[in-house]
């Protein structure tokens, strides 16, 4: 009897530990951040990329932006962190708003931007978003001086 019992109370342990986890993260992050933190689209890497970027943040996370134009807008972008979970938010919404961007779009994508895109965020890890900015700015820049360089 106490073997039946078992796995239905371990089970429940889990299921009770998953939801309180579920809970803290949408409180956390909001929908949107705990939907993204659950499902994290746009995930690197991306095969022959136009442009990448690879920026250490002061925290020691690395964050990379991968990014392929055509006629001079963004037609696919990812990103990969060994980052935290915020900063695995921050790249795949960075990636999100660069897709259909041109260079002067690209330019208004600010740790702001991905901020106010995502709605809420832990005041303490705002710097990841400010991390998946200045990477993206930082592949864009690359994309940029490649394009001068092949005119
Ligand atoms: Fe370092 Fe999020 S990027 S804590």
């Amino acid at each position: 009897m106490e073997e039946d019992l078992m796995p239905d109370s371990f089970d429940s342990f889990v299921e009770n530990l998953q939801q309180r986890i579920f809970d803290e993260t949408r409180e956390a992050f909001g929908e949107a951040g705990f939907q993204r933190w659950r499902n994290p689209l746009y995930r690197g890497p991306l095969d022959a990329p136009d442009s990448h970027a690879r920026v250490k943040g002061t925290c020691g996370d690395t964050m990379q932006i991968f990014l392929k134009l055509e006629n001079d807008r963004v037609c696919e972008a990812a990103y990969l962190t060994d980052g935290c979970g915020s900063s695995t938010i921050c790249g795949s919404f960075a990636a999100e708003m660069a897709i259909g961007k041109n260079p002067d779009e690209l330019m208004e994508i600010t740790g702001e931007a991905i901020l106010e895109r995502i709605g809420r965020f832990p005041e303490e890890d705002r710097h990841c978003a400010f991390l998946a900015a200045e990477t993206l700015q930082e592949a864009l820049s690359r994309y940029m001086v490649k394009t001068v360089k092949n005119v």
